[in-house]
């Protein structure tokens, strides 16, 4: 259930342009070795390390990766740690899949779709971060129950986190920026790391630019950087 009380309704884009014949190929040959097993995974909670062919050190998950840049460089940067994406526009899973090129290791894998299937079948204290860069504002009122951020993502992200894990989000949207500091500070168990305003508009190194905020900064918006830690 969501803040507005509905079931869940998925309300993105699944589809943009049509693909590249280049793009669409790898869709064709690189995609399903990388799909997560969900369907056997139903009613059991699932160790996600389980989903590598070699144990990470811990695993990540990325919501709405977008391009895949960001997701990409964190699994370059990061050899010891696997990467899950959700993302459900498939031209965005076509580019994460040509990122990965760069990346080695068998170390990321993908859901094309709706992050609350991936969200629904994890054990709790399974992940080591979370990132929810510049998810979609849907900044009229009577959409902000389409907002991935609610008091239960929340909650569910904290479930999930093992002690000492972190959650980032970023937003350039002032309206949605104080909505999510609503929910994540409201949660009695996440710590914000954020109490100046350097924190907000200062990216960490290891925070590398999506392409979405590159749009935002190119277009006069402000982009906004949070982290929540899980106490150790
Ligand atoms: C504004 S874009 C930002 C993309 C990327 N994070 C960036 O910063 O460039 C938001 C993305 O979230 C994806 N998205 C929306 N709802 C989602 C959901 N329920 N699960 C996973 N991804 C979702 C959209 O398809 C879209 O690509």
């Amino acid at each position: 259930m969501t803040d507005h009380g509905d079931e869940r309704l998925f309300f993105g884009r699944r589809k943009g342009r049509p693909l590249r014949a280049g793009m669409q190929r790898r869709l064709d040959e690189d995609l399903a070795h990388r799909l997560l097993p969900l369907d056997a995974a139903r009613g059991t909670p699932v160790d996600p390390k389980t989903w590598f062919p070699q144990m990470p050190r811990a695993v990540w998950l990325e919501i709405g990766f977008g391009g895949g840049e960001h997701l990409a460089w964190q699994a370059g940067h990061n050899p010891d740690s696997a990467l899950i994406g959700c993302e459900p526009f498939i031209n965005g899973v076509a580019s994460l899949l040509r990122h990965l090129d760069a990346v080695e290791g068998d170390r990321v894998r993908v859901h094309p779709d709706d992050a609350r299937d991936v969200l629904d079948v994890l054990a709790p204290e399974c992940l080591e971060r979370i990132f929810v860069l510049h998810a979609d504002p849907w900044p009229k009122r009577r959409h902000h129950y389409r907002r991935i951020i609610q008091h239960e993502t929340i909650a569910r992200f904290y479930e999930l986190l093992k002690p000492g894990g972190i959650l980032r989000m970023a937003t350039d949207d002032p309206g949605y920026l104080v909505w999510i500091l609503a929910r994540a500070t409201a949660h009695p168990g996440f710590r914000w790391t954020g109490s100046a305003i350097g924190d907000f508009t200062d990216r960490k190194e290891d925070w590398p630019e999506t392409r979405y905020e590159a749009k935002a900064r190119r277009e006069g918006r402000t982009p906004v950087y949070m982290e929540f830690h899980k106490p150790a």
